[in-house]
């Protein structure tokens, strides 16, 4: 009894840990405090979880000491390895395998039941199969949105014609599988339940093929979602608090950040789902092809002149700014131009860069401060007051088709009206589209000059210019 108690103390706890560090986690300044709290709580959840078997509950230390070495290692070292620029990519494997712990969790319960070792009320054998199918799901979804982040495969990979009938038609399957099986109880086997279960690895990947480009960002959330709704099942499944509350406050977190992600593309979740594809190189553009038009560059010291002698200027970052790294020397640029009494700010696309925050983590790791930073609207806003725009690596969220091409696949996305502004400079190494595979108008815009080569590079050059003077 005593045991029980410590036990629910420090799942209590933990769950405090949990929601009081996601409150930090909503600003910048207080946000390494949130991560080290919530992983305090994670660990107090997991110590306490250890002492079960002396509360009488039946465990297995050396499956647990092997699982907690080869999952927190892995973890360890990808965590210490992973670059920046791969940090989306990782949230998706990380979402994946929560997926796949639910799957197993569930299979395992299932299988003791189907072999009459326990009993399952019809209650329970919903919960079991929503962790089987929401796991299986975010499990083989997260796989391939991972792969598509890292290139590995074509963002039309495995796309067929009709493709979306094809997903209803699974997902009608899976519906009636499960039903099926929670109305034939201890009856329906085994082999039912294994099938669904593959049913539902098959509608995981079916369903994350036809989206891609500039969605991405709604489905990756969309899945982390999933992830903490099945780690929620998983956790009824066993009657196990901690987890419960941790799988509801990643499943609303998912939920929620899913919404903003399909405001901030001015879409509809349906939309997104069953929209079809929304990227592809070729697009469907009703402008000209770029090759036609002749876009103008600027030289350092031109550019480091119009901004020198500016009053306003704003700084777009966007996903070049971290492949490039180019966060503290932007921060140096600010400075020089700062000191010299021009106002600098920072338009913040909700979709900029690969992961919700992209940018406001890096420009956070530069020290830029946090008031200097303006979302999509104060952004819009300020831009007619702006001499000078640079953008820094940033492409589909400074699109105009965005606003004036039904044609293309970013139609009704809000993006930086940059063009409202007296000047910008684009930097960026070539001509290539952004994620999205579409090319984009500004650059041949008259207001528009372009500074090629490598943002961290070309903002080092024109720290030297500024200095000059
Ligand atoms: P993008 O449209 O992807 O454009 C990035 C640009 O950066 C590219 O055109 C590239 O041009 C340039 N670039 C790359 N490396 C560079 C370097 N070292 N130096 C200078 N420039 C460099 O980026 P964005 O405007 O931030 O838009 C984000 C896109 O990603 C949207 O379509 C969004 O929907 C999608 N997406 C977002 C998320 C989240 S949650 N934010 C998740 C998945 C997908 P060059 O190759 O010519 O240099």
């Amino acid at each position: 009894m005593a045991f029980q108690s410590i036990i629910n103390l420090s799942y209590l706890i933990g769950a405090i840990a949990f929601v009081w560090g996601l409150r930090l986690l909503s600003s910048p300044d207080s946000a390494r405090r949130g991560n080290l709290l919530a992983a305090f709580g994670m660990g107090l959840a997991i110590v306490a979880t250890m002492i079960m078997p002396l509360a009488g509950a039946d465990n297995n230390y050396a499956w647990i000491a092997g699982g907690m070495i080869v999952g927190g290692g892995a973890g360890y070292i990808s965590a210490r390895r992973i670059k920046m620029t791969a940090m989306p990519q990782m949230v998706s494997v990380f979402n994946g395998l929560g997926g796949a712990c639910a799957v197993v969790l569930a299979m395992a319960e299932l299988n003791h039941f189907y072999q009459g070792e326990i009993t399952m009320d019809t209650g329970s054998l919903v919960i079991a199969l929503l962790a089987l199918l929401i796991g299986g799901v975010a499990f083989t979804g997260s796989m391939l949105a991972f792969a598509k982040l890292e290139g590995l495969v074509s963002d039309r990979f495995l796309l067929l014609p009709k493709h979306n009938i094809i997903n209803n038609i699974m997902l009608l399957g899976l519906f009636a599988g499960a039903v099926w099986l929670t109305i034939q109880g201890s009856e329906a086997g085994i082999l039912l339940a294994v099938g669904v279960m593959l049913l539902s690895l098959v509608y995981g990947v079916s369903f994350v093929v036809p989206i891609g480009g500039a969605d991405m960002p709604v489905v990756i959330s969309l899945l982390n979602s999933f992830s903490g709704l099945s780690a929620a099942s998983a956790g009824l499944i066993y009657n196990n608090n901690i987890m419960i509350v941790g799988g509801i406050l990643v499943g609303a977190s998912g939920t929620i950040l899913t919404v903003l992600m399909c405001e901030a593309m001015n879409r509809s979740l349906l939309n997104v789902l069953i929209g079809g594809f929304g990227g592809g190189a070729s697009g469907s553009s009703s402008r000209g092809a770029a090759g036609e038009q002749v876009a103008k560059e600027v030289s350092y010291s031109d550019a480091a002149i119009q901004l020198f002698y500016s009053r306003a200027v704003m700084f777009v970052p966007g996903y070049g700014l971290a492949v490039a790294q180019a966060q503290k020397v932007c921060k140096e640029v600010d400075d020089i131009l700062e000191a010299n009494g021009v106002q600098v700010s920072y338009a913040i696309h909700p979709v900029a860069g690969r992961m919700p925050g992209h940018m406001n983590v890096l420009l956070a790791e530069a020290d830029v401060p946090y008031p200097k930073l303006l979302d999509l609207e104060d952004a819009n806003s300020a831009l007619k007051d702006t001499d000078v725009v640079i953008i820094v690596g940033a492409n589909d969220v400074v699109n105009p088709a965005a606003l004036d091409d039904p044609g293309s696949p970013i139609y009704g996305m809000p993006v930086l009206n940059v063009w409202d502004a007296k000047s910008v400079i684009v930097l960026k190494r070539s001509m290539s589209p952004g994620y999205a595979g579409i090319q984009n108008q500004l650059f041949f815009h008259e207001r528009t000059k372009m500074l090629f080569g490598d943002a961290k590079d070309s903002l080092q050059k024109l720290v030297a210019e500024l200095k000059k003077m």
